[in-house]
């Protein structure tokens, strides 16, 4: 039975991933030091296959343990996002950099590295190429370096595999509603209007479940991905800011839109990603856009529940 170690388990992604692992029946750990809820793992606590530790992965000697007596490691603890590393900008090193250089110096041979960085590294793209793994690096945030340097330094190991991940939407256990589709619907029926800014702008997205489906997929083929670093998302959507909300607006016709001319988004995230690296490798991103707006208003539409803004 195949041994996970899934930190930040308890997060908007692993809270998913970990789900799904314990479903396929793997031995499941989670290092979490559970900064914003413990709710999104509570169902979890039953299964005889799920290990829990309310901890930090700067605790080197826990850390350690842990990558012991596991064969894959899916480091997925940090601080996301860029306001939030710009909050605590000490922390966000310590967490999302130098926990990670400490991963590499202490992983045996046994042991299969997944890590998740973001394809935000690309910054702004050419406005006639898609940016491919091969596209230059160029992160505009604190954020951005920190998972970039990482990747770099999980990229000198053997046994690993990276994903650049497009802006993830959909519905987890710890919600984020910072993500730019979750964000949207969030907005739009809450306020019942929108306010774009660059809305040219465009960008890559992928569903929460394909992240979760392509982290399988890496686990079960992980001799033909290794070694290589991916971008991921669902090709399909790569599309404007505008484009994104047209799509919104076929949903909610209440919707008001107005956009702002000469107002600067404080992203200035701007590129298409191609993906053919990963589809030829035999995984492609399939839940539509419109499937996860179908889903995030029917949860947002049904909750009583306030949405914490803890990024
Ligand atoms: N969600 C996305 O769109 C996206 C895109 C690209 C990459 N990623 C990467 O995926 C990973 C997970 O992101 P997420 O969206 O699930 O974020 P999240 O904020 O929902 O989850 C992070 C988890 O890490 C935990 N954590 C934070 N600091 C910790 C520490 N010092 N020790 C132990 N646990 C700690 C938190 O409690 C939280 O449960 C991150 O590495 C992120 O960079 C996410």
């Amino acid at each position: 039975m195949k041994r996970i170690l899934v930190t930040g388990g308890a997060g908007y992604i692993g809270s998913k991933l970990v789900t799904k692992l314990l479903d396929l029946n793997f031995k499941v750990t989670v290092l979490d030091s559970l900064k914003y809820t413990s709710s999104s793992i509570n169902h979890l606590f039953n299964n005889k296959n799920f290990y829990f530790y309310k901890g930090d992965v700067r605790d080197k000697k826990l850390l350690k343990k842990l990558v012991n007596k596991n064969e894959y490691i899916i480091p997925l603890a940090g601080l996301v996002g860029a306001p939030l590393c710009e909050k605590n900008k000490k922390e966000a090193t310590a967490v999302n950099l130098n926990s990670i250089k400490y991963l590499t110096k202490i992983i045996k041979k046994k042991n299969k590295l997944i890590y998740l960085t973001t394809n935000s590294g690309y910054g702004v793209g050419s406005k006639t190429k898609y940016c491919d793994e091969q596209t230059s690096l160029n992160p505009i945030s604190l954020y951005g370096r920190t998972k970039v340097e990482a990747e770099k330094a999980v990229m000198k190991k053997n046994n690993v595999i990276a994903f650049r991940l497009a802006t993830v939407f959909g519905y987890s256990y710890r919600m984020r509603t910072d993500l730019l589709v979750n964000n949207f619907v969030y907005k739009s029926i809450k306020d019942k209007k929108l306010t774009l800014y660059e809305p040219h702008f465009r960008r890559n997205y992928i569903h929460i479940n394909d992240v979760v489906e392509a982290i399988v997929y890496s686990i079960s083929n992980f001799a033909h991905l290794k070694s290589n670093v991916y971008n991921l998302g669902l090709s399909s959507a790569n599309l404007t800011k505008l484009m994104l909300v047209k799509k919104i607006k076929k949903k909610l016709k209440y919707l008001k839109v107005k956009i702002i001319k000469n107002k600067k988004d404080p992203d200035q995230r701007d590129y298409f990603v191609s993906n053919k690296k990963i589809e030829k490798k035999g995984f492609k991103a399939k839940t539509s856009l419109e499937q996860g707006i179908d889903e995030l208003i029917k949860v947002f539409n049904n909750s009583s529940e306030k949405v914490i803004n803890n990024y």
